[in-house]
């Protein structure tokens, strides 16, 4: 039991690696907080906790929103006590270059994605008496992925905000962030689509190619890191950016 005792919130915790890591945290001993935009996706995947004889309680909230987003920490705060771990993992994609990206589009994968970690990280601080807060970022804060701007620089945003809390918040909370390379979710789905030119297993082949490891990831294996982010295992680590990306980087 990695996690006995501990109280997680995790956000996006209703579909893909948010949903792998809320199994996962439960199975390990963790109370969760399953926080989603989806109230049906939060709801699914605390029941499934439940059914396995873990603690879970699902959140509706807009990580975009500062009240939601207060609300909802309270809210899991005043069910489980305090909180130990969050993990800021919701996030969204976006769509084209620098040249033809919509300014709404960028609008709404930084809004999502760094924003969100702010307002999330801001509401949690005071119910966390010491430790670990897990961002998302990605691949696309290290390397130029095409026709991804937005995102791209949402998740650098991620990338250099990690270390700034880590830096702010040490000792007494921990702060690192995962980059993963491609795992088939929703999220990816349109943009392999796209890059397939519509084809779907076409993308995927263009994709994998880029992998030394010769597959995309799972949602388990993302979650994987994020347990070992949340444990004591990783009592020294703060301000790291962990990349489990089947080699995607190092070439
Ligand atoms: N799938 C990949 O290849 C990949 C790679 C690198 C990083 N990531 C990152 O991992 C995280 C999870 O991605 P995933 O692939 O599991 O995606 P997913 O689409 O399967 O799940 C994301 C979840 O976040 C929720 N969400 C979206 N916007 C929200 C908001 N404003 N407020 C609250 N919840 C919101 C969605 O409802 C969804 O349940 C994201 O931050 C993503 O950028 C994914």
């Amino acid at each position: 039991m990695r996690l006995d005792g501990k109280v997680a919130l995790i956000t996006g915790g209703g579909s893909g690696i948010g949903q792998a890591a809320a199994l996962q945290f439960a199975a390990q001993g963790a109370a969760v907080a399953v926080l989603d935009l989806r109230e049906e996706a939060a709801a699914e995947t605390a029941a499934l906790i439940g059914k396995a004889d873990g603690r879970a309680i699902p959140l509706t909230a807009n990580v975009t929103d500062a009240a939601q987003v207060q609300d909802a920490v309270a809210r899991a705060a005043a069910e489980f006590g305090r909180i130990d771990v969050l993990y800021n993992n919701a996030g969204i994609g976006s769509k084209g270059s620098v040249a033809v990206a919509e300014e709404d589009d960028w609008d709404l994968a930084m809004s999502v994605n760094a924003k969100g970690t702010f307002l999330c990280s801001r509401a949690a601080l005071p119910h966390m008496e010491s430790g670990s807060i897990i961002n998302q970022g990605s691949v696309a804060a290290l390397v130029g992925v095409p026709n991804f701007a937005a995102y791209c620089a949402a998740k650098g945003a991620v990338v250099a905000l990690t270390r700034s809390m880590a830096v702010d918040l040490a000792p007494r909370v921990r702060v690192n962030v995962i980059c993963p390379g491609t795992v088939y979710t929703p999220l990816m789905e349109p943009m392999l689509r796209a890059r397939g030119d519509g084809d779907l297993e076409a993308g995927l082949a263009k994709t994998v190619v880029k992998y030394p490891i010769g597959r995309l990831g799972t949602p388990e294996e993302i979650a994987n890191v994020a347990l070992f982010l949340a444990s004591d295992e990783s009592s020294f680590m703060t301000g790291s950016v962990i990349t489990p990306d089947g080699g995607m980087t190092a070439q």
